[in-house]
């Protein structure tokens, strides 16, 4: 069967990695999580003190380090330089900044160019906000994943939790407000639904029910 391309988008902890995840195994795809990304990017900004709102030197950054992934048994670890970052940019300094350093026109440009060439040839499951918009407009399988504020966040609450994170749900809630408003508002690939995207809404759904019901939309597609 021929390799299709499948872009997940939506805001924050609905759900776009976990299914992400499982659909590419099952379909023995490449998995490609863009937001780990912007994430690593934050982290480096972050080390080398780089202002997030310094456009430039946030992009001789992108040009000068290298970002890679690598799929291990359970997550997709990723690297900087070849130093392992995967637990460090989901730290909640790297959260809380994240959204500032990916609104720049000149750090989309370069994250994109390399998502594409991740997509090029098909075969592929990419989660992010802008995927179905610009970096696979022409994706076979573009979904629009959403959930209740409340419900993202407390599985953010519990994500946490199982981590041994202690968080404040209210806090938690607020934070992801936030980030939904700046990622939809910012002028550059904004958070949006795709128009060709199929919309689910997985409030009170499990993973297993997203899953199916994104199975069911391929099927349909195929
Ligand atoms: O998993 P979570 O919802 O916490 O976020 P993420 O997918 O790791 O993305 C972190 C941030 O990166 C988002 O809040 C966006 O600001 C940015 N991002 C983006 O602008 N475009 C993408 N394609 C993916 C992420
Ligand atoms: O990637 P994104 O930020 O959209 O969300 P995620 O990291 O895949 O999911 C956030 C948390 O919600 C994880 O702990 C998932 O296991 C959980 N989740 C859930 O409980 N029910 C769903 N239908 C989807 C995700």
């Amino acid at each position: 069967m021929k390799k299709i391309s499948i872009a997940i988008d939506g805001p924050a902890s609905s759900g776009k990695s976990t299914v992400a995840k499982i659909l590419a195994k099952k379909m023995h795809y490449i998995y490609c999580d863009t937001g780990a990304m912007y994430r690593a990017l934050t982290y480096l900004a972050i080390q080398q003190n780089v202002d997030f709102e310094n456009e430039q030197e946030l992009a001789t950054l992108c040009l000068e380090h290298t970002i890679s992934f690598k799929q291990a048994e359970k997550e997709q670890l990723v690297f900087i330089d070849g130093i392992e970052v995967t637990e460090a940019i989901r730290q909640p300094n790297v959260t809380n900044a994240v959204s500032i350093v990916a609104k720049h026109a000149a750090v989309r440009n370069k994250m994109v160019e390399i998502q594409q060439e991740i997509g090029r040839l098909g075969g592929v499951v990419m989660d992010g906000r802008d995927i179905g918009t610009a970096v696979l407009p022409d994706a076979q399988v573009k979904i629009f994943l959403v959930a209740s504020v409340e419900e993202r966040a407390e599985r953010r609450f519990k994500e946490n939790q199982e981590k041994g994170i202690t968080t404040d749900f209210d806090t938690l809630k607020k934070e992801i407000e936030h980030r939904d408003y700046l990622d939809s508002t910012r002028e550059v690939s904004p958070l949006k639904q795709a128009a060709d995207a199929v919309k689910i809404d997985t409030t009170g759904m499990n993973i297993e029910e997203v899953v199916l019901a994104i199975e069911e939309v391929i099927a349909a597609k195929s």
